[in-house]
């Protein structure tokens, strides 16, 4: 494990209110897609989708009780999400939320560690199981492999 620089709590929370952003961005993706992907190929990945958006409800929730527990206050707004008509661009729009998530939860995982919270830490890592999940039902879906995370992650450093 490498090493990370011990962050402040002050950090720590705009850290979490920009995770917390980016869960609110995936809820409504995963609302929006699986309600308006079309086409008889698509139907199962639809299914799927709606499930993810609800996953992603579970970790808004968890992300904002950290942020409470840090005395911060959480965001009301998500980042921008993306539109399309296309089944492949939403697919893929996902794809590279999922990525980013993900690497954004390795450093915040590894910086929650940093700093001795332990229980910040195993909450991540419960998300971080299912954000890997999403992730390979879209690649599944797009007929592509995982995206390389850990060459990504060492160029993220
Ligand atoms: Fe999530
Ligand atoms: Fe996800």
């Amino acid at each position: 494990m490498k090493d990370t620089a011990r962050i402040t709590r002050k950090e720590m929370i705009r850290l979490l209110n920009e995770d917390l952003a980016r869960e609110y961005q995936a809820i409504i993706a995963y609302v929006v897609y699986s309600q308006t992907i079309k086409g008889a190929k698509y139907q199962h990945i639809a299914t799927e989708l709606e499930k993810h958006a609800g996953e992603e409800l579970g970790h808004a929730i968890i992300i904002a009780k950290q942020i409470d527990y840090f005395n911060g206050t959480p965001v009301t707004t998500p980042k921008a999400v993306k539109l399309s008509d296309k089944p492949e661009d939403m697919l893929r729009f996902d794809l590279e939320n999922e990525r980013v998530t993900i690497l954004a939860y390795r450093e915040r995982i590894r910086q929650a560690e940093a700093m001795g919270e332990y229980a910040l830490s195993e909450a991540l890592r419960e998300i971080i199981v299912q954000e890997q999940e999403h992730l390979t039902d879209l690649a599944d879906a797009l007929g592509i492999d995982n995206p390389d995370l850990a060459d990504s992650a060492k160029s993220h450093k």
